[in-house]
């Protein structure tokens, strides 16, 4: 039994949170995105305010402090939320959904000893040598991509900078690292968008059936690709994976072919809102105010900070849930096996017992964040989002010194994975 961290005003009423949920999924929320953000801050902090642990209206908690938060997702005695406990959860209608199924089979959701096999296969994924070897690559695509947006603002004084850029460059960097065709981008994009609405929190019927089919289609075109590549093998990494997948279950080819597609088909979504996200707020952040981005074109050792800063302030994950093991305690909160905890990302990083004034964006800051989560699961592509926003920024600093917005971004109305669905820029 473990306990963190000071306890403060740890309230025991489940209803208390409702008034706050209901702000971040408020109608006007939905109707217009525009005051999502501003909303959200306010809404951890009181939130927060109510405890580090913090009663869910449906059972289970919220965990807004950032040493408890830090906890749950380094712990041991914390678990993903995988098959066997959805087993035991009486949820059926959600986790018999098929797009919630498809979800649970993947890294996110695993638990030894699988997660561990599978994490052990994929190794160190972006390591120096890997990183070194996609840097040219990548900065092309930055060079092609902001050739583009030179050319919208010339001919139109202005530009929606997600979908000439941000929306893009994920997917053609690890597009490039997986031998995607390029003429598959648009619809990898356009799955990704739908599927993820079953990895929200309380997805609503309609939603989970806009999952349903976007992973119906999703399925359909990894399972097209994998087999491509098998009749197609190439020096490349999905290449490298089948060999090793087809050797460890050498007499059971289904079995091979069901990790292949549940970790290219993961890895690959994973990789790209999240980066659109991070590559969206820091172009939001940092030229907001001019005397940001002149600092950085100044001070170019500081980019690492203003992207560590941006990862901290905004996280492009808001929310994350893991199971008790065990019965424990958890900031002086009992919670009992089996119970889910909801880890708050942005609430963690904007704890002030963590980062001083922590609703400042702050490029000197060196703060702490968990933006990449923690522990066994921790995310696999943060090397690889920190380069593409490092070449972004350094080649945009240089070659628009006078960009800015011109208007506040939009966002998608979502409580787990945020999404800026426009940027309008100009110079
Ligand atoms: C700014 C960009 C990104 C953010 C904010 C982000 C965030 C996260 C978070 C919060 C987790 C869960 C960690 C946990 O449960 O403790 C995660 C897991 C993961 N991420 Fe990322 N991610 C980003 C980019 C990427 C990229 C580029 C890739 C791959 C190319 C990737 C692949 C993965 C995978 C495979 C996992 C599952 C790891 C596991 O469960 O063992 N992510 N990421």
């Amino acid at each position: 039994m473990t306990a963190v961290g000071v306890i403060r005003g740890t309230t025991t009423d489940r209803r208390a949170v409702i008034p706050l949920l209901r702000r971040l999924r408020s109608a006007e929320g939905r109707a217009d995105p525009l005051p999502v953000w501003a909303e959200i801050l306010p809404v951890w902090a009181e939130m927060r305010a109510l405890g580090d642990v913090v009663p869910a209206p449906w059972g289970g908690y919220f965990v807004t402090g950032f040493d408890a938060c830090s906890q749950v997702l380094r712990g041991r005695n914390w678990l993903a939320p995988d098959f066997a406990w959805q087993e035991r959860h009486p949820d059926t209608a959600r986790w018999q959904d098929p797009s919630t199924r498809e979800m649970t089979r993947t890294l996110s959701r695993l638990n030894a000893p699988e997660h561990t096999v599978q994490r052990r296969a994929l190794g160190n994924l972006f390591d120096r040598g890997t990183l070194d070897a996609l840097r040219p690559l990548i900065a092309s695509h930055v060079t092609r991509l902001l050739d583009r947006l030179d050319a919208r603002l010339r001919a139109d004084g202005e530009a929606d900078f997600v979908s000439t850029v941000s929306d893009r460059l994920p997917i053609r960097t690890v597009g490039q690292w997986l031998g995607i065709p390029a003429a598959h981008h648009p619809r990898i994009l356009d799955f990704t968008h739908r599927q993820v609405h079953a990895q929200e929190l309380l997805p609503t019927k309609s939603e989970l059936a806009v999952s349903a089919q976007a992973t119906r289609e999703m399925r359909a075109y990894f399972t097209a690709l994998l087999a491509h590549r098998r009749a197609h093998p190439g020096d490349d990494v999905l290449t490298d994976w089948t060999r090793y997948w087809d050797a460890r279950y050498p007499t059971d080819r289904a079995a091979a072919d069901r990790t292949l597609y549940d970790l290219t088909m993961f890895i690959t979504i994973a990789s790209l809102e999240t980066t659109a996200t991070l590559l969206s707020n820091a172009v939001w952040f940092l030229t907001q105010d001019p005397a940001r981005a002149d600092r950085l074109r100044r001070h170019p050792e500081d980019l690492d900070d203003a992207i560590e800063e941006t990862l901290r302030h905004d996280p492009p994950i808001h929310l994350n849930s893991r199971v008790a093991a065990t019965d424990t305690v958890l900031a002086g909160v009992p919670v009992a096996r089996d119970t889910t905890v909801h880890v708050l990302y942005g609430a963690a990083n904007h704890d002030p017992r963590r980062n001083d004034d922590p609703h400042v964006f702050d490029i000197s800051r060196r703060g702490g964040h968990l933006t990449f989560g923690g522990g066994a699961h921790y995310c696999l592509g943060s090397g690889l989002a920190r380069l593409e926003a490092r070449l972004l920024l350094t080649e945009l600093l240089e070659r628009f010194p006078t960009l800015r917005p011109a208007a506040r971004p939009t966002y998608a109305n979502r409580m787990v994975f945020r999404r800026v669905t426009s940027l309008r820029v100009t110079t």
